[in-house]
C-alpha cells in the first residue's frame, strides 16, 4: 500500500504506544516483519518550547523507515511549527492524534477531544499538510462516546483537507480500551473515503490480523497490546497472510534471548537506570505465559540494572525443561 508517495510492503503496522514504542521496541518489531511504525505520541507545545524531553521522543531509528512521528495538540499553527521542527528529524509521515482518552490530554482539548470538534480535525490537517513535504495521516476513533459516533464525518473531513491515511480505533473515548473494538466502523470508514485506512483495535495474533483484513477491507491493520512482549506477531502475520502457513509456536529460549536483546538497546540509547526503569514492564510481558510466569513477574519490580535482569533470565532458563531449550 501508500500513504502518499510512501511505499509500505506489508499489511501489519505496530501502533504507537507511548511509553512503549520507543526506537529499540520499534527497531525490534521491524526486524520481525512490521511494515510501518509509529512513535509516541509528542506535544506540540512541547517540540516548539524545545522541550528536550519531547525532542526526545522524535528520534526516528534508522532501521524502521518507513515510519511516522505523532504529534499532539489542538492549535493549528503550532502543530504546523512542531511539524516543521519534526522534519529534522526524517520521519517519513506526521501522524495526527485524534484519539488518546487520557484525562490530561482531553482536558486540554486535544487527542480523541477533536473527534467533538471536525471542523478543527480539518483545520489541524490543512495546517501540517501545509507546513511539511512528507504525507499526513490521522490517527481517530469510532467517536466521542455513543452518542457522539462519527468517524466516518471526521474521516472525510480530515481527506478533504489533505490526510494521506486515516488509522481507526473501532472504540470510543468513553470505552477507553475495554469492550470488544467494533470493527463495523472501520468497514464504514474504509467504505466512505478513498485514502488508505488502517484498522486498530483487537489484533492479538494472525488469525485476527487476517479476520480483520477480510472482514473491514482495511488496506493495513495496525497492533497495539497484541505487540507487547511479542514482537513475533509481525512474523507470524506474515506467514499467514503470505504463505498461507501458521507459524511455530516461539521456544521460552527464544522469549529470553530476544527480551535481554531488546532491554540491552533500550539501555544503549537511555542509558542502564532510565532503561531498567521502563525494561520492568516489558519484562512481565516477555515471561508471560512462561513457566513459573507469576514468580517471574513479581521479581520484574525489583530490576534495578542489567545484571539483574540477567539473573532473572537465568532463573527463567532454569524453569524451562531441557527439552524446550531448542
Ligand atoms: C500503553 C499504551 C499507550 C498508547 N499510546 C498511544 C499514543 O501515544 N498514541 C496513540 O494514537 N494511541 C496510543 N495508544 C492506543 C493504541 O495505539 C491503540 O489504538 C489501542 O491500544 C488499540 O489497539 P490494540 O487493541 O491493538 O491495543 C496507546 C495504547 C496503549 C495500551
Amino acid at each position: 500500500m501508500h500513504i502518499g508517495n510512501i511505499t509500505i510492503n506489508g499489511c501489519a503496522a505496530l501502533a504507537p504506544m507511548a511509553g512503549v514504542t520507543d526506537p529499540a521496541f520499534r527497531t525490534l518489531c521491524t526486524e520481525f516483519g512490521a511494515a510501518y511504525t509509529v512513535g509516541e505520541m509528542v506535544s506540540a507545545k512541547g517540540i516548539v518550547y524545545h522541550s528536550e524531553k519531547s525532542l526526545e521522543l522524535l528520534l526516528t531509528p534508522d532501521k524502521t523507515h518507513p515510519s511516522a512521528v505523532q504529534l499532539f495538540g489542538n492549535e493549528p499553527d503550532t502543530m504546523a511549527q512542531a511539524a516543521r521542527i519534526a522534519m529534522q528529524y526524517r520521519p517519513d509521515v506526521i501522524d495526527i492524534n485524534m484519539g488518546c482518552p487520557a484525562p490530561k490530554i482531553v482536558n486540554n482539548g486535544c487527542g480523541s477531544a477533536l473527534m467533538k470538534d471536525p471542523d478543527l480535525c480539518g483545520r489541524l490537517v490543512r495546517a501540517v499538510k501545509e507546513a511539511v513535504p512528507v504525507p499526513v495521516t490521522v490517527k481517530i476513533r469510532k467517536g466521542w462516546d455513543n452518542r457522539c459516533i462519527n468517524a466516518v464525518m471526521v474521516a472525510q473531513i480530515c481527506e478533504a483537507n489533505g490526510a494521506d491515511a486515516v488509522t481507526v480505533h473501532g472504540r470510543t473515548r468513553e470505552q477507553q480500551y475495554m469492550p470488544p473494538a467494533d470493527w463495523e466502523i472501520i468497514r464504514q470508514v474504509k467504505k466512505a473515503v478513498s485514502v488508505p485506512v488502517i484498522g486498530n483495535g483487537d489484533i492479538t495474533d494472525a488469525a485476527s490480523a487476517a479476520r480483520m483484513l477480510e472482514q473491514t477491507g482495511c488496506d493495513m491493520v495496525m497492533i497495539g497490546r497484541g505487540a507487547l512482549g511479542n514482537p513475533w506477531l509481525f512474523s507470524e502475520i506474515n506467514r499467514l497472510l503470505e504463505h498461507d502457513r501458521p507459524s511455530l509456536p516461539v521456544s521460552p529460549a527464544e522469549r529470553v534471548a530476544v527480551l535481554l536483546r531488546h532491554i540491552r538497546m533500550m539501555c544503549d540509547d537511555k542509558g542502564e537506570a532510565a532503561a531498567m526503569r521502563e525494561a520492568r514492564k516489558h519484562a512481565a510481558w516477555y515471561f508471560k505465559g512462561m513457566k513459573g510466569a507469576a514468580a517471574l513477574r513479581q521479581q520484574c519490580n525489583t530490576l534495578a540494572t542489567y545484571a539483574d535482569l540477567v539473573n532473572l533470565c537465568r532463573t527463567a532458563y532454569e524453569n524451562i525443561s531441557l527439552a524446550d531449550r531448542s
